[in-house]
């Protein structure tokens, strides 16, 4: 089954992620399509669970130009190691296409992770770069942009998250989106055999 990127409130956007513990040639088939899935749909990151994969895993093209190969980053059991300073700048998903909103975050991280060759990595974030590593780090965790705003803001965008909850259940309700517990079935499956 082709992967596809899911939307909120679909339940794979709350399940914490696993750590994998190993890189076969499957799994770097899925990375190759979740590159694929974000340059059509124009983003620079996208996170394993907004694919309905259980693993903690991200990838990233800050310049979001599949030209641009050299630019792709692929993040396998990331973890932030530090934090420094706060910064707010606008912030959108893929997972809640066209809804944009400032979030909070800290303003550099260093982030630890391993590559697709196996090598582990520790890079100093700044700007774009430490709000996408936040941003899909916190994917890994269940965790979504919207959860981050200010009350006021999250009044502001109420209207379009009902538009998204009411298409999600609409859907399943039409028989497109398995139940929760098929839905976690199949994660615990994929969990099973890399994590
Ligand atoms: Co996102």
């Amino acid at each position: 089954m082709p992967l596809e990127i899911i939307q909120y409130p679909h339940p794979t956007l709350r399940h914490i992620s696993k750590p994998l513990k190993k890189v076969d040639a499957e799994l770097r088939h899925m990375i190759a399509e979740m590159f694929d899935l974000m340059y059509e749909a124009n983003g620079i990151g996208l996170a394993a669970n907004q694919v309905d994969l259980p693993y903690r895993l991200f990838v990233l093209n800050l310049s979001g130009d599949e030209e641009l190969k050299d630019q792709e980053q692929v993040f396998i059991n990331p973890v932030i190691l530090k934090r420094n300073g706060s910064v707010e700048h606008e912030e959108g998903c893929l997972s809640l296409p066209k809804l944009y909103a400032d979030v909070r975050r800290a303003e550099t991280v260093t982030v630890s992770a391993y590559d697709l060759a196996g090598r582990e990595v520790t890079a100093e974030a700044t700007d774009l770069f430490s709000r996408a590593v936040q941003h899909e780090t916190d994917h890994l965790d269940g965790v979504l942009f919207v959860d981050r705003l200010s009350e006021g803001a999250k009044l502001e965008v109420k209207e379009k998250m009902r538009f998204f909850e009411d298409r999600f259940f609409a859907a399943r309700e039409a028989g497109d989106i398995p139940s929760d517990e098929a839905i976690l079935a199949r994660l615990r499956e994929l969990e099973r055999v890399r994590t």
